[in-house]
């Protein structure tokens, strides 16, 4: 049974904005939803009973603290798996803490993997926002399981904006829009399935792709524009779908950001591939295109409609042609440079492969342990068939490049032998990333300053079965 497309509007979440020092206080609940006009309602996990969450609006430099609140049942109802670490048999079934992504707050703020707590409890977590405006977001991420309380709808977006970026006239306001992308299997009744292994204690799978595509929540849904420039605040919140963007019949638009805010310049994109955990910031203009309909695509299938005005709309808006200042940073500042691995191990008790970072597990001492202020290079080799995206929290970084080199020759004897040149990120990438596409084959290079603070984090694949499963490790930022 096909759903009807673009019947149902483009879902805004709703905005929770706090003044300076005020305090917010986000429940988590479980509610239902209508993903579709002609769909029954979904059950959800969610933030304030929206999928995606409320977004919250910080201001840089400005404190915000938040209260987040487990009200969530105390069963699950998606399948947890108690073999992987962090989800032994006899830890809560449900547990909640909240990372907000791209954040620079200090290390108890973070949202640690181990530091869930259940329902019933709450937290209090502090956000200096003391950094440049960003699309930033905050989603689960419990320790065995945040795949799963992601899958059930608990992300949302975080916005810092700041003094510059208001200052350069961008589309805004009611012209300033979410589209945070997701895909989910359904069932026939309209109720999230998340795929099992077949083996019926240990129901992990190493990923999970959807045939229901949302924006915003919604299934196809339509929006309906003016003919003039809009922004749009792009997110990829799935657990392990990337994302082909483009616009029907290839229309132009215009990258302006990504993960950590503004890029140098903007950048004309036919077609923009999303990350699990990547942002892009884009302008459409739909100013010479009054009265027709135009689809945003992933690959050869439709996400969702814009609907434009007949007519033409006075545009006071602007895309300058430099936003801001972003120099590149440079090898030489790097003071320690780290060769990490990302492989895949088989697993001798299920078939589905372990993946790791640096042949490293989780409750494996802390290896990475660079200097507050330092700068270093960390040299990713990806030793697997698959793009892995990899973010650090705490900090920016800038991808310094990416070179193909010989896999075989590295797996039999440790050595790398490139294959081909160094090639520089291209312009949509060559802003401040916190979340970056680690291609098969390559050897990709982070260069990372450790500004902010000490104290523990994390880095892991944000492929969000990988990082359940041991893609993930501390590090530590020590003074
Ligand atoms: Cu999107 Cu560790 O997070
Ligand atoms: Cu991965």
């Amino acid at each position: 049974n096909r759903l009807t497309p673009f019947v149902d509007p483009l879902p805004a979440p709703p905005v929770l904005r706090a003044t300076h020092g005020a305090s917010l206080r986000v429940v988590m609940r479980e509610s239902e939803q209508r993903l579709h006009r002609d769909l029954p309602p979904t059950r959800l996990w969610t933030y304030q009973g929206s999928m995606p969450g409320p977004t919250i609006e910080a201001r840089s430099g400005e404190t915000l603290r938040i209260e987040w609140s487990n009200g969530l049942p105390a069963r699950h109802f998606l399948p947890i798996d108690h073999h992987i670490c962090g989800a032994e048999p006899g830890t809560p079934e449900v547990r909640a803490v909240v990372h907000v992504h791209g954040a620079r707050v200090p290390s108890a703020d973070d949202g640690y993997p181990t530091d869930w707590f259940v329902p019933g409890q709450s937290r209090r977590q502090t956000f200096p926002n003391r950094q440049d405006a960003a699309t930033l977001w905050y989603h689960d991420h419990t320790m065995g399981i945040e795949r799963l309380n992601l899958y059930a709808g608990l992300y949302g977006l975080y916005l810092v904006r700041d003094e510059h970026e208001l200052s350069l006239a961008l589309p805004d306001g009611e012209h300033e829009l979410p589209l945070v992308l997701s895909d989910r299997l359904l069932t026939e009744d309209g109720q999230l399935y998340y795929p099992v292994s077949g083996v019926s204690d240990a129901p992990w799978v190493p990923e999970v792709f959807g045939d229901a595509m949302l924006v915003n929540g919604a299934l196809l849904p339509r929006l309906d524009v003016r003919a003039r420039r809009y922004r749009f605040r792009v997110l990829n919140a799935a657990n392990g779908r990337f994302f082909r963007l483009s616009l029907r019949g290839q229309r132009p638009f215009q990258q302006i950001g990504s993960d950590q805010g503004l890029l140098a310049a903007p950048v004309t994109q036919t077609s923009l591939f999303l990350a699990p955990g990547e942002r892009a910031d884009l302008v459409m203009d739909f100013g010479g295109m009054g009265g027709t309909d135009i689809e945003l695509m992933n690959d050869a299938l439709p996400l969702m409609r814009f609907s434009v005005a007949p007519g033409r709309e006075e545009d006071p808006s602007r895309v300058p042609v430099v936003l801001r200042e972003l120099p590149r940073m440079v090898e030489s500042t790097a003071s320690v440079t780290r060769t990490l691995t990302i492989d895949e191990y088989a697993n001798c008790v299920s078939e589905p492969m372990l993946m790791l970072l640096d042949g490293k597990h989780w409750h494996d001492p802390v290896s990475e342990k660079p200097k507050l202020g330092s700068t270093e290079v960390w040299s990713l080799v990806n030793l697997t068939e698959d793009t892995h995206p990899i973010h650090l929290h705490l900090v920016r970084f800038q991808i310094l490049d990416r070179r193909p080199f010989d896999v075989d020759q590295y797996l039999s004897s440790k050595t790398l032998r490139y294959t081909g040149p160094a090639q520089p990120p291209p312009p949509h990438e060559a802003g401040w990333k916190d979340t970056a596409q680690v291609y098969p084959g390559m050897v990709t290079r982070y260069i990372i300053r450790f500004e902010g603070y000490t104290g523990r984090y994390v880095w892991h694949c944000h492929l969000l079965e990988h990082a359940s499963n041991e893609m993930m490790r501390p590090f530590e930022v020590i003074a």
